[in-house]
C-alpha cells in the first residue's frame, strides 16, 4: 500500500469507532505489515511524566515505562518534535532494546498542542527512515490523537 492507502485504511478502522486500545493495535499491525523495514512498531501513551508502552509488534522490550527525560522517546515527546537516527550506537541519548537494531524514528501523537504520546518504530536497516516515512507516521499519529483525546 501507497501512504494514502495506509491512511485510508485506518480512516476506515476510525469510522468503526473502536476502543482505543483496538485501534492502536490495528495501527501497529497495519504499519509493520505494510513497511517491511519497520522492525519492531510500539505506541507510547503519556501518563504523567512517564511514556507507557502500549500495543507494540516485535521482540519484547526491557522499555515499558520510560521517563520525559530518558531515551530518544523522552526527547521526541518532551519536545514535541519527530526525530529519525540513522545510526542508534551514535546516539548517546539511545536506550537499547534489540541487539538487532540500527535506526529509530519516533513521531509524537499530540492534539492541539498537547502531547498524548508517541510511535516509535525501529528497524534493523541503518538509516531506514526518510522523509517519506515522516510524512507517513506524522499523518498516521494526527488521526490517533484525535481518537486518543476524546
Ligand atoms: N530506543 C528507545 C527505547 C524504546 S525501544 O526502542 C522499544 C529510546 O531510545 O528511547
Amino acid at each position: 500500500m501507497d501512504n494514502l492507502e495506509i491512511l485510508d485504511s485506518l480512516r476506515a478502522l476510525l469510522a468503526g469507532k473502536p476502543d482505543a486500545t483496538s485501534l492502536l493495535q490495528e495501527a501497529v499491525s497495519l504499519l509493520q505489515r505494510e513497511r517491511p523495514h519497520y522492525h519492531w512498531v510500539g505506541i507510547y501513551l503519556l501518563q504523567g511524566t512517564e511514556l507507557v508502552l502500549g500495543p507494540y509488534l516485535g521482540k519484547p522490550t526491557s522499555h515499558t515505562r520510560i521517563p520525559l527525560n530518558q531515551g530518544i522517546c523522552g526527547a521526541a515527546a518532551s519536545t514535541a518534535q519527530t526525530i529519525i537516527v540513522d545510526d542508534v550506537h551514535a546516539d548517546p541519548r539511545y536506550l537499547a532494546c534489540s541487539l538487532e537494531t540500527r535506526s529509530e524514528i519516533v513521531v509524537p501523537i499530540a492534539l492541539r498542542g498537547q502531547v498524548l504520546g508517541e510511535i516509535d518504530i525501529d528497524s534493523d536497516q541503518p538509516a531506514a527512515f526518510t522523509s517519506d516515512d515522516r510524512v507517513l507516521l506524522q499523518a498516521v499519529a494526527a488521526l490517533l490523537a484525535e481518537q486518543i483525546g476524546k
